[in-house]
């Protein structure tokens, strides 16, 4: 699959990933797409930490799977459903999310994109994670962006050996996926954009 715009409408949060292990060449497009992404400066501070050590993903993972437990989980549960998501979506949603918190460490490779220096917003290292998120898509690997684990952001980066003077920005667990990839779901623009006056809903051509 070439085509950008398709590519970019149909790069969902794959969370159910086969155990099969992704080929060295897969993996290497995947983190050369990242290294392709605008990034401050170009100072290029970042680091993509590459983790397929069972013991590992063990450790970590474990961090995640209580986040989700004990504070995520229950939070989106007990809250409604995402704009424009049906119930019965967003509840499929919560599910494949759960199943992704009990299998984390099941995804045969992580790519963990880290920057150099005191943990501030991540704008030079998010764009590099959406390069990789679609990369991946392009590649007919599934990943999602992880963030939850930040709950238990110490534990987690010691767990994955990141040093002092860099911080982790997200887990992407990659892999094959089990099910199909499919189109996003987002608001039309017309919610969403506004047309010279804040609050002008944008209907050009819609
Ligand atoms: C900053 C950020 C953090 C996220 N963290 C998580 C996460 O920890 N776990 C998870 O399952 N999904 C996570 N997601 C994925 C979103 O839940 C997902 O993108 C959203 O539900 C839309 O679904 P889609 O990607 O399938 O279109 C995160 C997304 C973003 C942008």
């Amino acid at each position: 699959m070439d085509d950008l715009f398709e590519i970019m409408r149909t790069t969902r949060s794959m969370r159910r990933l086969k155990p099969d292990p992704v080929p060295d060449d897969l993996l290497n497009r995947v983190l050369e797409a990242g290294t392709f992404a605008a990034n401050g400066g170009n100072m290029q501070s970042w680091r993509f930490l590459v983790i397929r050590d069972p013991a590992i993903k063990a450790a970590a993972g474990a961090w995640y799977q209580k986040a989700w437990h004990e504070v995520v989980g229950p939070r989106y549960r007990s809250g409604g459903p995402a704009p424009g998501v049906t119930p019965e979506r967003f509840a499929r949603m919560l599910n494949a999310a759960e199943y992704l918190a009990d299998h984390f460490h099941e995804a045969p490779v992580w790519i963990v994109p880290c920057l150099a220096g005191p943990r501030g917003s991540g704008s030079s290292i998010f764009p590099a994670v959406q390069n990789m998120l679609l990369a991946c898509r392009a590649l007919d690997l599934g990943t999602t962006l992880t963030t939850l684990y930040m709950m238990h952001e110490k534990e987690t980066e010691a767990a994955m050996g990141i040093p002092d003077g860099y911080h982790s920005y997200a887990i992407l667990p990659v892999g094959f996926p089990m099910g199909k990839f499919g189109p996003v779901r987002r608001s039309p623009l017309v919610d969403v954009v506004f047309d010279d006056k804040w609050g002008k809903g944008w209907d050009q051509g819609q």
